[in-house]
């Protein structure tokens, strides 16, 4: 056995070892029992006019763009921000993760995908949008990410956006506290959150040509709204501005978005990055308060510090960019525990968290005599139709894609999933069906053509059609109907068999116009890699269905505030963008639509509060959700102040449930609207007979309304009417209380 030398030399050698290693090592920025404030402002004592330019911008497109060279020291993120070795300052590897790591094929690394946010909203469950979080947060660290570059919270005003599947719904207090707690549940992995696209980037059509206009005080009290609640309880590293244009003005060079609204009046301390590529101008970005370029140093590198030098750019708002950044990174703890590059993610975890929050996502809407939950022992043979239903499930693309395990199960080919490539991941519905009905006779039939689909149904006791609707980053669906003629396939085979059930899968709200057709529908959204187990089990009642709708169904595309998308019938032009190709600055050529405006005349009147306002009858209100159970209503209190209010709900079924209650509020007369708000919601798990009285705390903002002049929320006088119940039609509860100056 070798013992270690304890001679006098080899102990003093050791001894100085350490006490430079020590020395090397510590910063006075080291201290932890200072502030991120004043770890930050230490750190910035001591950098060059050059190492403050290399924080605020990226090294380039790398991995996204070839053959622009990925930097030394990205790991194949989105952007990468160098480090300043000499000060210990971690370089930050910014990677999308919108619904789970992107980009993991380039590192033969497996990730974890997630259901949609959209989905995950509909869970209406804060401790699972800070599981998702976490989910992120672990892989990213794992794989040498220290920030990401999800959390998009654009409130869904556009039904057909291409990108709501990344976005979590309608209602700017749902959509808030969802996103915020997805980030509060990542960044405890001491990775850094972001909020995302800042703000009204809420169509892909045109995102980079068109200018969204909308009166101040409705601004603050819908899509703002949802970005200051999410900031509020995430507290984000960092807040990524939009391509888009907010009255006229770039959301990266916006002076009222970024330094009144997000910074001034959010108390917003962290730091503006600006979309890939979303970056125009650098004084004009400078001063109206981006920090941060991304991912390329076209206009914040040697054009940002020339105008520091010049005075255009005063050097204390270069510090004050600086100063974003370093606290950011000593706040979420990325300096003091440095991600761990090549540790190993539990794939089985991942996926058990995944199918978690796809049982809680997945909302039952129609149930015709109860037909659902499927019994096995009284179903001898069940048709499987469409989607891939026997493969697996679909997910969305984009920049939020996450590569499937294996490859896309419909269509495998070597690395990670091409831009704009629907991608079914390997989590076969089928399979766990026939799992649960093993004695059934289950089959499959691609739904190409509706008639062999509907002589299956015919000859089934149940018949079970999957739709889709694939949508990716940079499109919008045209239409609220869904894509291939599938509304033929779904009537087809209803009209075969009255015990049909249909599962959707699709990226936000579509139009059903075979609702009365079918016995049972399920949107299952994105469902993720536990999705196919998770539809399963919701469909035997193995998992009892609890999950409400994040934003209303509308019947067509007639009945919404904008029945066509702005700008969809425009023809791109040229449009000249410069770029730093392998250090190469080139024009280069990437056509977009010509400038447009989109007019939100309808104000604050998103989602449930514009159908509601125009008496028209959407086909699935927002806060809807069926269960195997049924709930009671009663006891309905509000405190004289609104600000707390204590319900009762009871399961009056025979079988244990989660009941989402949800209440809303009728502001007094003098407000003007027409509408009512969502102001509280909470998950409420109950056995057969049980109940529970709840409750819950009211923020004031959300009975308020703006006023611009002093720009402050304030309540109104008058009377305030409090509905409680299950959805946004259903509100069975009423109380009140009185509000006078
Ligand atoms: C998207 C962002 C994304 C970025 C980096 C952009 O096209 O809009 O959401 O984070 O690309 O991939």
């Amino acid at each position: 056995m070798l013992l270690p030398c304890l001679c006098a030399g080899s102990f003093l050698a050791a001894q100085a070892q350490e006490a430079s290693q020590t020395t090397q090592v510590h910063h006075p920025w080291d201290d932890r029992a200072l502030s991120p404030d004043e770890r930050a402002d230490l750190v910035l004592k001591e950098m060059t006019l050059d190492e403050k330019i290399l924080l605020v911008h990226g090294q380039g497109w790398g991995v996204l763009r070839p053959p622009d060279p990925v930097a030394p020291g990205s790991n194949f993120a989105a952007g990468y921000v160098e480090g300043i070795e000499r000060l210990g300052i971690p370089g930050v590897n910014e990677a999308d993760s919108a619904v789970g790591a992107r980009m993991a094929a380039y590192q033969a690394r497996y990730a974890t995908l997630l259901p949609s946010t959209l989905g995950a909203a509909a869970s209406w469950d804060i401790e699972g949008a800070q599981l998702y979080g976490d989910v992120i947060g672990r892989e990213l660290r794992a794989w040498g990410s220290n920030m990401s570059i999800g959390g998009g919270v654009d409130l869904m005003r556009e039904p057909r956006n291409g990108r709501n599947f990344e976005y979590a719904g309608e209602d700017p207090l749902l959509a808030g506290t969802m996103t915020g707690n997805l980030m509060k549940g990542l960044q405890a992995e001491h990775i850094m959150g972001d909020i995302k696209h800042y703000a009204f980037n809420d169509q892909e059509t045109g995102r980079n040509a068109v200018s969204a206009n909308i009166d101040h005080k409705a601004a603050r009290e819908s899509d703002l709204l949802a970005f200051q609640i999410a900031i509020d309880i995430a507290k984000p590293s960092g807040v990524m501005c939009g391509y888009n244009r907010f009255e006229e003005t770039y959301d990266c060079e916006n002076d009222y978005l970024l330094n009144q609204v997000l910074k001034k009046d959010f108390g917003f301390k962290g730091f503006v990055l600006s979309d890939w590529g979303a970056t125009h101008s650098t004084v004009k970005a400078a001063l109206a308060g981006l920090d941060q370029e991304e991912p390329e140093d076209i206009f914040f590198g040697a054009p940002l510090k020339k105008a520091v030098e010049d005075g255009q750019v005063p050097m204390s708002r270069l510090n004050d960019m600086d100063h974003r950044i370093l606290r950011s990174m000593f706040a979420a703890g990325v300096v003091d525990y440095p991600v761990m590059p090549r540790n190993v993610v539990d794939p089985f975890k991942g996926r058990d968290d995944a199918q978690h929050i796809a049982e809680e996502s997945i909302v039952l809407l129609k149930n015709k005599d109860s037909i659902l939950p499927l019994d096995p022992a009284r179903v001898h043979s069940i048709a499987i139709i469409g989607s891939h239903a026997d493969k697996g499930i679909l997910s969305g693309g984009g920049s939020a894609q996450v590569d499937a395990p294996g490859g896309n199960v419909t269509d495998p080919h070597p690395g990670g999933a091409n831009w704009g490539e629907t991608v079914w991941f390997p989590s076969s519905p089928l399979r766990y069906i026939r799992e649960h009905a093993p004695t059934a006779k289950v089959e499959y039939n691609s739904g190409d053509d509706a008639s062999s689909a509907a002589a299956l149904a015919k000859s089934s006791d149940v018949a079970i059609v999957f739709v889709n609707q694939p949508m990716y980053e940079g499109h919008d669906a045209k239409t609220l109907t869904l894509p291939d003629n599938q509304d033929a396939l779904v009537s087809a085979v209803a009209a075969a068999n009255p015990h049909t059930i249909v599962i959707a899968e699709t990226g936000g709200p579509v139009a059903m116009p075979w609702s009365d057709e079918v016995a049972g529908i399920f949107e299952a959204w994105f469902p993720g890699i536990g999705g196919g187990e998770a539809i399963a089990n919701l469909l035997f009642g193995t998992v009892n269905p609890s999950a409400k709708l994040p934003a209303s169904f509308a019947k067509r595309d007639a009945d919404l505030p904008h029945p066509e998308i702005a700008g969809i019938n425009l023809k791109e032009e040229d449009h000249y963008v410069e770029t730093n190709v392998g250090g190469k600055r080139t024009r280069q050529n990437q056509p977009q639509l010509p400038f447009f405006d989109v007019n939100y005349t309808e104000g604050a009147k998103v989602g449930y509060k514009w159908f509601e306002s125009q008496h028209i009858e959407p086909l699935f209100w927002f806060g809807y959700g069926l269960s195997y159970t049924t709930y009671s209503y009663s006891g309905l209190h509000v405190s004289p102040d609104g600000g707390e209010v204590t319900l009762t709900v009871k399961n009056t079924g025979e079988r244990a449930g989660t009941e989402i209650a949800e209440v809303y509020a009728k502001l007094p007369k003098a407000a003007g609207e027409d509408y009512k708000r969502l102001i509280a919601f909470d998950r409420v798990p109950l056995a057969p007979g049980e109940e529970k009285t709840v409750t819950l705390k009211v923020d004031p903002k959300l009975l308020s309304v703006f006023n611009t002049q002093k720009n402050n929320f304030e309540l109104v006088p008058g009377t305030y009417t409090i509905l409680a119940g299950p959805s946004a039609n259903e509100t069975p509860l009423k109380a009140g209380f009185t509000y006078s100056q």
